[in-house]
């Protein structure tokens, strides 16, 4: 995994010309080409207009707007040298394309990285008051990568004094030079205001290093973390650390979120988190072992905004996974954000947890449900027909007893979800959930979640948006995210009791989501 940059910058150069083809096989009954329409585009989530996508990056709130960079290669559906695309949006919800906002140059490509706004101009780079939007971001050099040293990567800063439309690259870049650590990227940036500077989350290979500064151009190494604690599956990627109130507490605690390229707990990407303590220096955590953010295969690269003014922390992450990223069924476009999550912490026992769920933004898309309830005999199914489009929410009250429930559609493509109790699972099962064969590992296993503090009976939300599937389970107690490629819609959901007893699912509300596009 630690080289799946240059491998991935091969195979995309290879698939560049073969690509279409495949492409064009897979997407042959596509009954709509035009813009945002095309089979597969997700309609409530964030997808770019064209081209390839992968990280989000520099999350910032400013003067009442959300800005949204990613990782983007805008001339073909595969990686390739790296710019920072760019949306806005007002409400996480609904985006506004907007100019790429850093191009690839001599020094390199433009990996991720974030962005703050530097309201008391601790960089020099505001002007006529007007304080600058500072993008930190990982240049990757491709000369240096080949010619076998390790000191490829290197930290640079741009800024915008116009809301992120156009942007300067600083001229004593970089601003972070690199002594040899082979992946030494990804900075997560953040104005810590008990030292009054600005700190910054950087990972290198299998640990994270803090710094520390306070005009954003020169860094102090300030500490490092994780050598021996949590999941080392692959590379560590996309820091990101933030304070945290407790539930129902006056205690913080700080998070520590790493994506890993390998080793995911459903097998390639994963993203775990840490809790621990920040003095301004080191983070520390007693946690050895490691807990996932997400169980599902499809959330990767996420972090959270930095600035929102009410304190909330909003997570954004990449719905995919290096395993197959460059050979999921696409046309004009590659890959999509998961939805907006707002992150919430809870004390369970001496446990710390880390909740992620829609925010109530997304809810307002929903049209009014169509409420149901089912009772069942052991052994019996009863299916609901699904209307329309593709485009989910549904809910419902399950009980803690095993069950299964289908989304299926006319040609037998489905998408099971089996709850186990004796094991405490919620499974996914996507092995016949329509365009599969893209790539061996994508549907070759069920997908495990361990919801092992479920009680006689728990919440399912199911968000449902033409090629991707997020489940959680309690407001958040448990997600997961899985892409999924049904050649038509799910018309139909089927709920099957498993066990023993008779079981009732209530609550059941089915809504349409509207498109944002
Ligand atoms: C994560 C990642 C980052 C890197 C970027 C390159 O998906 O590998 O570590 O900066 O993608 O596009």
């Amino acid at each position: 995994m630690k080289h799946f940059v240059t491998l991935a910058l091969l195979i995309a150069i290879a698939l560049v010309g073969c690509r279409t083809e495949q492409s064009d096989q897979s997407i042959k009954d596509a009954p709509d080409m035009t813009s945002y329409k095309e089979p597969f585009r997700p309609q409530y989530h964030f997808t770019p207009e064209s081209g390839w996508m992968n990280d989000p990056n520099g999350l910032v709130y400013h003067d009442g707007v959300y800005h949204l960079f990613y990782q983007f290669y805008p001339h073909a559906t595969v990686w390739g040298p790296m710019h920072w695309g760019h949306a806005t949006s007002t409400d996480m919800i609904h985006w506004e394309h907007r100019p790429i906002a850093l191009f690839p140059d001599q020094s390199g490509l433009i990996f991720s990285g974030s962005a703050v706004v530097d309201t008391h101009n601790t960089s020099g780079f505001g002007k006529d008051g007007i304080a600058p939007l500072v993008a930190v971001f990982t240049y990757h050099n491709m000369e240096g990568e080949k010619t076998g040293s390790n000191d490829f990567q290197t930290q640079g800063i741009a800024y915008s004094l116009d809301n992120g439309i156009s942007w300067t690259k600083y001229e004593g870049n970089p601003v972070l030079p690199n002594n040899g650590i082979r992946d030494l990227r990804d900075p997560k940036v953040f104005w810590h205001e008990e030292s009054k500077s600005w700190i910054m989350a950087l990972v290198a290979g299998d640990h994270a290093k803090f710094y520390r500064s306070i005009n954003l151009k020169q860094w102090d190494n300030i500490s490092d973390f994780g050598f021996e604690q949590g999941a080392h599956g692959g590379v560590w990627e996309c820091p990101d650390l933030f304070p945290l109130k407790v539930k129902g507490t006056d205690e913080e605690k700080w998070v520590l979120i790493i994506s890993i390229g390998g080793g995911g707990p459903n097998g390639g990407s994963g993203t775990q988190y840490f809790v621990g303590d920040f003095d301004g220096t080191t983070f520390t955590s007693d946690q050895q072992t490691f807990k996932w953010l997400d169980w599902g295969t499809d959330n990767y690269a996420g972090v959270t905004y930095n600035q929102v003014p009410n304190g909330d922390r909003i997570f954004i992450g990449w719905m995919n996974n290096w395993q197959y990223a460059l050979a999921t069924p696409a046309s004009t476009w590659r890959s999509a954000m998961t939805l907006p999550r707002k992150l919430t912490l809870e004390k369970h026992g001496d446990t710390y947890l880390l909740n992620n769920y829609p925010l109530e933004e997304v809810n307002l898309l929903a049209s009014a449900p169509r409420s149901e309830h089912i009772d069942l005999e052991s052994g019996q199914a009863q299916s609901l027909i699904l209307e329309g489009l593709n485009q989910k929410k549904i809910a419902f009250k399950a009980p803690n007893a095993d069950f299964k429930i289908t989304f299926s559609n006319e040609l037998g493509e489905q998408v099971g979800l089996i709850y186990d109790k004796a094991s405490q699972l919620l499974m996914l099962d996507r092995t016949q959930s329509g365009h599969t064969d893209f790539n061996y590992e994508f549907g070759n296993k069920l997908h495990y979640m361990v919801v092992n503090e479920v009680k006689e009976e728990f919440l399912v939300e199911l968000y449902l948006d033409w090629s991707s599937l997020e489940t959680f389970i309690n407001g958040g107690q448990y997600a997961m995210t899985q892409l999924l490629f049904p050649s038509q819609p799910f018309n139909r959901l089927t709920f099957k009791n498993l066990s023993q007893e008779k079981i009732l699912f209530h609550a059941i509300e089915i809504s349409t989501m509207k498109s944002t596009w």
